[in-house]
């Protein structure tokens, strides 16, 4: 880990970062669960279980004072007519934000509150995200081709609970409707 402040390249087109030293990646089997559609999403997993997104982080000490950056690139994807989307979490410690700025693609941030307020936010490539202190949130990747790609930063003890997310999923989802990405309710929630 470095101790003097350091800088990196995103390298051009991928974006992934020149300097990284932990790095995770996700199969549509990390979302059990999530996709409404869940006989498309079994035949998915059957089919190879394809990777869905990968995260490129610089480590740091999950500490307070310190800042969490990296990038996550989510692949294009439907299961059914749901568009592929990541996880999605609320943090350990409630009461801390997170940045995002997108750099590559068409997506959206999907959000929540506990108490149960939702947004959607649509990014494009220079976008900025502002996620509030206690909004669980989500992105999805609303090209039929094309990688979306966002940077993060967020403070170094947030932590993430994504415990909270997999029992019910968030409340609202993004589904393809006459061609376009439209917000309905889940049907998980209140049903
Ligand atoms: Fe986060």
């Amino acid at each position: 880990m470095k101790t003097i402040p350091f800088s990196f390249d995103l390298t051009p087109g991928t974006f992934i970062p020149t300097a990284y030293d932990n790095y995770i990646r996700r199969q549509y089997s990390a979302l059990k669960g999530q996709y409404l559609d869940k006989a498309a999403h079994e035949a998915i997993i059957a089919a190879g279980d394809p990777l869905s997104y990968e995260v490129y982080e610089i480590r740091r000490p999950e500490l307070t004072g310190e800042i969490l950056h990296g990038i996550s690139i989510l692949h294009p994807g439907k299961v059914g007519d749901e568009y592929a989307m990541t996880k999605g979490h609320f943090h350990t410690v409630r009461d801390t934000g997170e940045v995002y700025m997108c750099l590559k693609g068409t997506g959206a941030m999907v959000m929540e509150t506990e108490a149960g307020e939702t947004a959607v936010e649509f990014l494009v490539p220079g976008r900025v995200l502002y996620v509030l202190p206690n909004w669980a949130h989500r992105s999805v990747n609303l090209s039929a081709d094309e990688d979306f790609v966002i940077f993060f930063a967020y403070p170094g003890h947030s932590g993430h609970d994504y415990s909270t997310i997999e029992k019910y999923g968030f409340r609202k989802l993004l589904v393809e409707r006459d061609g376009q990405p439209t917000i309905i309710d889940n049907p998980r929630w209140g049903g």
